[in-house]
């Protein structure tokens, strides 16, 4: 899929002599020893937080093919509650978050997608939530992009000014740069509504996002759409 986004990135490797790392997914330059120091630095400890070595008893929500999705709850074992802190740690590093407390720590599930590599490459965190401000609807801008769309696409979200009721609040979702656009975000979120809450499939309409990225609403509004 070519997209004018890719292709200037694209040039802007070329010229600078940029890489991507194949298993870390850091994009560096090579010729640069800063650069090169950093990446070193990000490698080992980041492969080493998406590292799943595999828990004697775990809470298998999912699985498919090409891997498993697994739930974690604040009253886990801690080896399970810190491996859910470490991938959420570097998601909100990655989502730019400050710090990483939750608003509802004691009542939100972490949702982690183990491949069959058994490397953590999705995070999801819900929390229940009563009411929520939804985002309203914009036109789908995925083919022909131009400039305009392409700004369009950098806007904040426009949300109603009307609170509304919601279930179910997905504060984070991230999946590793390597493995995306392989519906892992949408298949985390198919099982986050369907155990939820306990008997019943949530809609669409009773799960809402918070504070999505350009990245989170381009997948929220496909997402919400089909
Ligand atoms: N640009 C355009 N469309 C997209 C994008 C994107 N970056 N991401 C998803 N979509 C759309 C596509 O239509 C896609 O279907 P297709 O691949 O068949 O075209 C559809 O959404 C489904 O996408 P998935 O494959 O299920 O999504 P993925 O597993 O790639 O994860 C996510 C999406 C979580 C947003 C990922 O890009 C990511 O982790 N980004 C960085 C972190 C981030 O920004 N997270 C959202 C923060 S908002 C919040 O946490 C509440
Ligand atoms: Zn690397």
């Amino acid at each position: 899929k070519l997209d004018t986004d890719q292709l200037i990135i694209d040039a802007g490797q070329k010229q600078f002599g940029a890489t991507t790392c194949s298993s870390c997914g850091m994009v560096y330059s090579a010729d640069n020893p800063e650069d090169n120091f950093q990446h070193t630095q990000f490698h080992q400890r980041f492969l080493d937080s998406i590292k799943y070595v595999g828990w004697k008893k775990e809470r298998v929500v999912a699985e498919f093919w090409d891997g498993k999705i697994i739930l974690v709850l604040p009253d886990d074992p801690k080896y399970a509650v810190k491996k859910a802190e470490e991938v959420r740690r570097i998601a909100d590093n990655e989502l730019g978050f400050q710090q990483v407390t939750l608003s509802r720590p004691a009542q939100s599930k972490t949702f982690l997608f183990i491949n069959t590599d058994r490397l953590v490459v999705g995070c999801l965190v819900a929390e229940p939530i009563r009411q929520a401000y939804r985002v309203l609807e914009q036109p789908d801008h995925n083919k022909d992009m131009t400039k305009d769309d392409f700004m369009e696409r950098h806007r904040a979200w426009c949300c109603s000014t009307v609170p509304e009721q919601a279930l179910c609040g997905i504060s984070r979702i991230w999946v590793f740069s390597l493995a995306r656009r392989q519906s892992i975000a949408t298949r985390m979120l198919d099982t986050v509504r369907s155990t939820f809450v306990y008997g019943s499939y949530l809609t669409k309409e009773e799960i809402a996002f918070s504070d999505p990225t350009p990245d989170g609403k381009m997948f929220a509004t496909k997402y919400c759409n089909t």
